[in-house]
């Protein structure tokens, strides 16, 4: 029997198939992946900074090589090509362009993006171009970083300098990686660069970041640009009943927690961007943190410029409950009275993040339902685990499980309404995971760091075959 839902998404006795023209890629970032970090006149980045921190890295690892893909970018085109994807997701290095955040652009460090772009598209694969995936130039942080209004109107013009020399054949723009991460990890407990603690600041970098994304999908809308998103990491909140029975009905006081974190999370950023507005109980939050001062009149129009596509980064559901008398979580300023709760009951991945697909479903129709204006893709999915190489071959199955799961569930919710265009996995190589360094693997394809080997996981050989049939 085949039912078919709503846009396209048929199932078949287990087989799903995946609307035509369904859009399926891989994603990696600059810092994590390119190496290079002196070459062609590139400038340090706060990450090149904080990683050589003693003690804020594991293994004292590095982005100075990582997958040398600088160099080895043709051979992983390549690669993209033997595997059949359509899209590919990458970052461009804001210190390559402009080694020092402002002023005159550093054309090598652009020459290196074209010629990326020139391969791909001599590949048949489209680029999907982030402008912000968090390497901010180090002299835009020894000026105060992103809890300076600076910032923004830094960014603007820097991603205008981009747009100018690729925009003739990138139609794929995305502004900024995760602003929620970058400003909560990075000045809330400063486990990411610049490693800062001070919740006022934290606030200010996201409002600030939310202002970048406004003034640059403002300048790449009228340089021409043709699809424009902002990509957020997201998930669904619940209660820990909720992680095996999604219905199940949440005390007053977890509905409270439940609602605070979501809007933290998700509304701190979609409300803005897509509405032009903030929650109500979130400026209250701010309130309690430093103040409001930061958002002038104004800005709230700036941010709500008009998007095509919602990125979604999804790797796990946020699950919380009320927690009375516990102090905020320094990634959660506000988050007073409130417990982050482990998962148990399910498998966890090498980062300790529980496996939960139905989690992605539950975000996707959600997200159609709450905000319909905006389209939605899935900018990251994966997941990382020790994997080891044998004979040649990496048996990666429980990957392979991962992404046929959250596939799944992804083709449920597109049958259930959700208006989902694509998928792009997380990740396309091993590469430097932020904190935890290179133990943590999250690529289908294996990297060998002493070598630069590269090797098809056999995930990599079961996507190869799902982007063939367009689905599973
Ligand atoms: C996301 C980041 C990405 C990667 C994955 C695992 O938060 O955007 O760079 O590290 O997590």
């Amino acid at each position: 029997m085949t039912v078919v839902g709503t846009r396209g998404a048929t199932l078949t006795e287990g087989r799903a198939d995946f609307p035509t023209g369904f859009v399926w890629g891989a994603a990696t970032a600059s810092y994590q992946i390119e190496g290079a970090a002196q070459e062609d006149g590139r400038g340090p980045s706060i990450w090149d900074t904080f990683s050589r921190t003693p003690g804020k890295v594991a293994g004292g690892d590095t982005g100075d090589v990582a997958c040398d893909h600088y160099f080895r970018h043709a051979d992983d085109v390549s690669l993209m090509s033997e595997l059949g994807l359509a899209a590919y997701r990458f970052s461009v290095a804001w210190p390559r362009v402009q080694p020092h955040g402002s002023g005159a652009v550093n054309a090598r460090g652009l020459d290196f993006y074209s010629r990326l772009v020139d391969r791909l598209l001599e590949a048949g694969i489209t680029p999907y171009v982030t402008l912000y995936h968090w390497d901010l130039p180090q002299a835009l942080e020894d000026a105060g970083g992103w809890p300076e209004r600076d910032t923004a109107y830094r960014f603007a013009e820097y991603a205008a300098a981009v747009y100018a020399r690729l925009g003739d054949r990138v139609h794929n723009w995305t502004t900024l990686n995760e602003p929620w991460v970058a400003a909560f990890l990075g000045y809330g407990n400063g486990v990411h660069a610049p490693g800062r603690t001070d919740p006022a600041a934290a606030f200010r970098a996201a409002h600030h970041m939310l202002l970048a994304h406004g003034l640059a999908a403002r300048a790449l809308r009228e340089a021409g640009a043709r699809e424009i998103s902002l990509v957020l990491n997201l998930s669904p909140v619940i209660t820990p009943a909720q992680v095996a029975d999604p219905g199940a009905a949440p005390s007053e006081a977890d509905a409270e927690a439940v609602g605070r974190i979501d809007t933290l999370l998700t509304r701190q950023f979609i409300d803005p961007a897509v509405r032009g507005e903030y929650p109500a109980e979130f400026l209250d939050i701010v309130g309690r943190n430093g103040g409001v001062e930061h958002i002038r009149d104004g800005d709230l129009a700036i941010i709500n410029q008009p998007i095509d596509l919602l990125g979604i980064n999804y790797y796990n559901p946020c699950v919380v409950e009320s927690g009375p008398g516990r102090a905020a979580d320094a990634a959660w300023p506000g988050s007073e009275d409130i417990r982050f709760c482990p998962v148990d009951g399910v498998p966890a991945t090498a980062m300790g993040w529980p496996v939960v697909p139905n989690g992605l479903s539950r975000l996707l129709v959600r997200l159609s339902d709450d905000y319909p204006e905006v389209g939605l893709i899935i900018t990251e999915n994966g997941a990382a685990f020790d994997d080891a190489v044998e004979d040649g071959r990496v048996h990666d199955a429980r990957r392979t499980d991962y992404l046929d799961g959250h596939l799944r569930a992804v083709h449920a919710a597109i049958a259930d309404g959700a208006d989902v265009r694509g998928y792009l996995l997380w990740s396309l190589l091993d590469n430097f995971e932020w904190a935890e360094g290179y133990r943590r693997r999250f690529g289908i394809v294996h990297v060998d760091f002493a070598t630069q080997r590269r090797l098809l996981k056999d995930s990599a050989l079961w996507y190869r075959e799902v982007i063939a049939r367009n689905g599973l």
